[in-house]
Order: C-alpha cells, then sequence, then structure tokens
C-alpha cells in the first residue's frame, strides 16, 4: 500500500472512496460535515435514520452522493470524543480501510481524529502502520491467494491545517518504514520451521543486505568454533541444522559508536532434551521473532536512511532433542569465560544470547539492546500487552520507555538485582543456566544475561507475550519493531 496527503477539500477531493468519521451520538466530524453540506444533507440524514450512530467499530457506505466529488462515501463510527485513545485511532483506521478491499485509492479524513496528547505526525505515522496492517498476508504456502483486504494507495487529507510544516508528509514516511519492516517481520515469524531455517535466515540478511546496501557477514560453525562461543554452539549441536551468526550493519553515523541490536533466533524451540508439551508446539517457530523484529527494524533503518550508525547481531539455530544434544547437567564455558550448568535445556535462548552479548563488545557500543522471546514468566507477568524490559543503565530505559510510548508500543519497566542473582547460584559452575527456585522466571533470566554485559549499557525486552498472538489470529504480531525504529530515531536526533 502506498501512502500520500493532499490538502484538498473533502467534497472536491477525487479518489474511489473517501472514509469520514462520525463521533459518538451521530455528531459529524469536519469532513463529514462538509461531504454533508455538499450532499445537502445526506449524511445527516443516514444519522437521523440510525444507519450511523458513531459508535465505535460501525461503519456504512453511501454511494453517488450529488455535490461529492468521490461515488463511495464510508462512514467510520469513531465513538466517544473524550475516551479516543490510540487503540481506538488505530481501530477507526482499519475500519475504514477494511470497507474498501480490493479498491484503487482511498482517501480518509483522519486527521481531524484526535487523540489527546499526540500531534499530526504521530497519526500520520500511525496511520500507514495501521492501513498497512489490514492488506498484510501470509499465503505465501497457500495454493490460492487470498483477496485483498483493503486499498492499494491511501491519501491522508491533511485536513484544515493543511500540512505547513510536513508534518504529515514525515510522518507517512515514518510509518511506511516502520510498516514495512513490521511486514518482514510478520513474513520471517509465521514462516514454518522447516522453510524458515537457521540458513534460510542468513540468506534473508544477505537478500536485505543487497536491496538497501547493508553491510552484511554471515558467520558459520567453524568460525564460531574459533570464536569460542560454546553456550551457542551446544545449543545448535542436537539439531542437524547447523547454526549461524548474522551480522548486519548500517552505517550512517560517521564514526560515531553504534547501537546494537541483537536478536534471539530460534528457529524452532523444541526445548530439547528438556522437551516441552507436544500442545502448541508448532508455535514455537516464533521463537526466532526476536531475530525478525531486528532484521525488520534494519529495514525501516535503511529505508528512514537514518544518521547513525546501527549494528544488528543475530543467534539462528535449533533447539532440539537428540543423541549429540546437550544434557541437563551439562557444563559449558562461554565466550566471556565464565562456566554454565544447564540445569534445563528448555532455557536456551539465554545460552545463544550470553555468547553474542560478549560477541558484541568488539563493536564498542554506545549502547545494546537485545530482543528474545525469552521466558514464558514474562507472558504470565505482563501478558500480551507489555514488553518486559530490563537495563543495566536507567538512562537507556528511559530512552527506551519514551520510545515505546511515542510509538504506541507498549513495555514496562521490570527490575533486575543481587536478590534474584542469587537464584542463579550453581554449586558446579560460575553460573545456572535456570533459577532455583523459579519464581521470577523473566527477571532471572534477565540477570542471567546482566552477567554478560558488564561492558556497555544495556537493555533486555523479553517479547515473548508480544511477538505473537495466538488462538484465531494466530501469528506474528511485528512488535517491536515500532519501539525499536523510534528508540533509534530518537538517538538519530
Ligand atoms: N522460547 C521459550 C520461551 C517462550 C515460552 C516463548 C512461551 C514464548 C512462549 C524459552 O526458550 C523457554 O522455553 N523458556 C523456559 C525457561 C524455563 C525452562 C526456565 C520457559 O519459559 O518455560
Ligand atoms: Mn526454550
Ligand atoms: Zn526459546
Amino acid at each position: 500500500m502506498e501512502f500520500s496527503t493532499t490538502t484538498a477539500r473533502p467534497e472536491a477531493h477525487k479518489a474511489d472512496a473517501i472514509a469520514v468519521g462520525v463521533w459518538a451520538e451521530g455528531k459529524l466530524t469536519p469532513a463529514a460535515a462538509a461531504l454533508d453540506k455538499a450532499s445537502k444533507g445526506a449524511l445527516a440524514a443516514t444519522v437521523k435514520s440510525g444507519d450511523m450512530s458513531g459508535k465505535r467499530g460501525t461503519v456504512v457506505t453511501l454511494r453517488g452522493l450529488a455535490g461529492v466529488a468521490t461515488q463511495r462515501v464510508v462512514l467510520v463510527g469513531l465513538g466517544g470524543s473524550e475516551d479516543f485513545g490510540d487503540r481506538a485511532y488505530a481501530d477507526a483506521v482499519r475500519t475504514a480501510a477494511r470497507a474498501c478491499p480490493g479498491i484503487g485509492d482511498l482517501a480518509v479524513a483522519a486527521t481531524e481524529w484526535t487523540v489527546a496528547g499526540r500531534d499530526a505526525g504521530w497519526q500520520a505515522c500511525q496511520f500507514a502502520i495501521a492501513a498497512r496492517e489490514t492488506v498484510f498476508r501470509s499465503d505465501e504456502l497457500k495454493s490460492k491467494k487470498e483477496d485483498g483486504n483493503g486499498p492499494k494507495r491511501a491519501v491522508l487529507l491533511a485536513g484544515k491545517g493543511g500540512d505547513r510544516d510536513g508534518d504529515v508528509q514525515r510522518g507517512l514516511k515514518t510509518g511506511t518504514a516502520i510498516a514495512n519492516g513490521m511486514a518482514l517481520t510478520k513474513r520471517l515469524g509465521n514462516l514454518p520451521p522447516n522453510i524458515c531455517t537457521p540458513s534460510f535466515l542468513g540468506d534473508e540478511a544477505k537478500k536485505l543486505a543487497k536491496q538497501w546496501k547493508l553491510g552484511c557477514e554471515v558467520l558459520e560453525t567453524k568460525q564460531l568454533e574459533a570464536l569460542k562461543m560454546k553456550s551457542f554452539l551446544n545449543v545448535a549441536k542436537g539439531s542437524a541444522l547447523p547454526p549461524r551468526l548474522i551480522v548486519l550493519k548500517h552505517s550512517g553515523g560517521g564514526k560515531s559508536a553504534p547501537v546494537v541490536l541483537v536478536g534471539k533466533g530460534l528457529t524452532f524451540d523444541s526445548g530439547g532434551i528438556s522437551i516441552k508439551p507436544a500442545a502448541a508446539m508448532d508455535e514455537m517457530k516464533y521463537d526466532m521473532c526476536g531475530a525478525a523484529s531486528v532484521i525488520g527494524t534494519m529495514r525501516a533503518v535503511a529505508e528512514l536512511k537514518l544518521k547513525l550508525n546501527v549494528v544488528a547481531v543475530v543467534g539462528a539455530c535449533e533447539n532440539m532433542p537428540s543423541g549429540t544434544a546437550t544434557k541437563p547437567g551439562d557444563i559449558v564455558t562461554s565466550m566471556s569465560g565464565q562456566t554454565i550448568e544447564v540445569l534445563n535445556t528448555d532455557a536456551e535462548g539465554r545460552l545463544v544470547l550470553c555468547d553474542l552479548l560478549t560477541y558484541v563488545e568488539r563493536f564498542k557500543p554506545a549502547a545494546v539492546v537485545d530482543i528474545a522471546t525469552l521466558t514464558g514468566a514474562c507472558v504470565i507477568a505482563l501478558g500480551n500487552v507489555n514488553s518486559g524490559l530490563f537495563s543495566n543503565t536507567d538512562g537507556l530505559a528511559a530512552e527506551l520507555l519514551a520510545a515505546s510510548r511515542a510509538a504506541s508500543d507498549a513495555a514496562w519497566h521490570m527490575p533486575l538485582g543481587d536478590e534474584y542473582q542469587e537464584q542463579l547460584k550453581s554449586n558446579f559452575a560460575d553460573i545456572a543456566n535456570i533459577g532455583t527456585p523459579s519464581n521470577a522466571g523473566a527477571v532471572t533470566a534477565a540477570c542471567f544475561l546482566a552477567r554478560f554485559t558488564k561492558a556497555y549499557p544495556w537493555a533486555h525486552l523479553d517479547i515473548a507475550g508480544t511477538a505473537w498472538k495466538s488462538g484465531a489470529a494466530k501469528g506474528a504480531t511485528g512488535r517491536p519493531v515500532p519501539l525499536l525504529s523510534q528508540f533509534l530515531i530518537q538517538r538519530a536526533g
């Protein structure tokens, strides 16, 4: 879907459809009122008849109104203007887009759907993200392709003030880049584990790098051995598929220290010898969504040409049970030199990440953010709403929380601390890979990572609950690409 903006008056703008809002109790928005005036009361009559109440989520289409340049007028119920928040705005945009499947141009008068505390730039950005969602499909592996669910092009009416400062234009550009990044993240997350393998992720990264002129390096087993990444390699060795370490580089910041993103890329997590129950095990293909979100964010960063150096590092492998798999009780020496007792082979994400976190020291990072579907405990704590945010640096946590709010991509600050670190004590190695007792599992997992991040400001996002939806709408969400992109936009200044 392509996006543009116009300062044209709604009644004079020619498109295949035009969507305008109606507030609760049938109160017309300015664009709706303009169409009503031009059509000599057609919209007010629709409200009066009870066909459009203005209730949130409702939609009515009118055709061939005299005095209106566009044939099809879509009335979107917005609900009450006082409690019109981020979610209501995105819902309204999606409702408008879904009312127009397969059409060419849809004009939407959404800049006047005012959300408290949000400006025109935010509205334009979220407009692009929400509209784009309606045309996303996962039909790559279906014999029959599904029909489009929204329009091919969307035009945002800039409204009364016009777009004098270019905020709407810039917002659309940002939103398009983020939406493109999210679409890539969702595609990778949804692909099955027999196709989306570690080597596949490496090849996708190479393709992305070629397309967007990013630096790219894909390391294989021999190179990981030379780097002494035995913790990472021990997770991979239960699988018939070899691991990959993927590095992507965006160089927009001259000689300045880079921001490094680290992604967990378990293309399938069976649990290994500490095997998971069979129910919903298929969903463990999404254990590479940290990696997918890092790759998607690199696409957005490249499209936005951010004036910032960004390095993405992904550890991709499978966690499988086999005769060569790690056994509970095995002790491995990580790249950092710290020894780890593997008490549960299903706590594998941290075993991959710890070596990546040591590896990235070579970039002398300004900050490191790792993104991982790390713990079921985080889903218990925060559900599917907030990503869990942990950090060894309060300033970095504050930056990420600000980005989270600005991007409407929720995250919640969680604790680290010595009292929790004690749960990771091992009688036989420097550290155990699970906490005992198992309480506060999301925190002890983050505490494990904290042992490997002493050299730089670091934050960890546990996205086990936010990267994926179960149930009827099963699939990857594209989160936290908005949060990460916004964070990098802020850093680029
Ligand atoms: N990939 C899982 C975490 C996960 C669980 C993600 C549910 C998404 C949904 C991770 O590797 C894992 O298995 N963690 C264990 C840790 C435990 C053994 C300490 C868990 O959460 O059960
Ligand atoms: Mn696991
Ligand atoms: Zn996992």
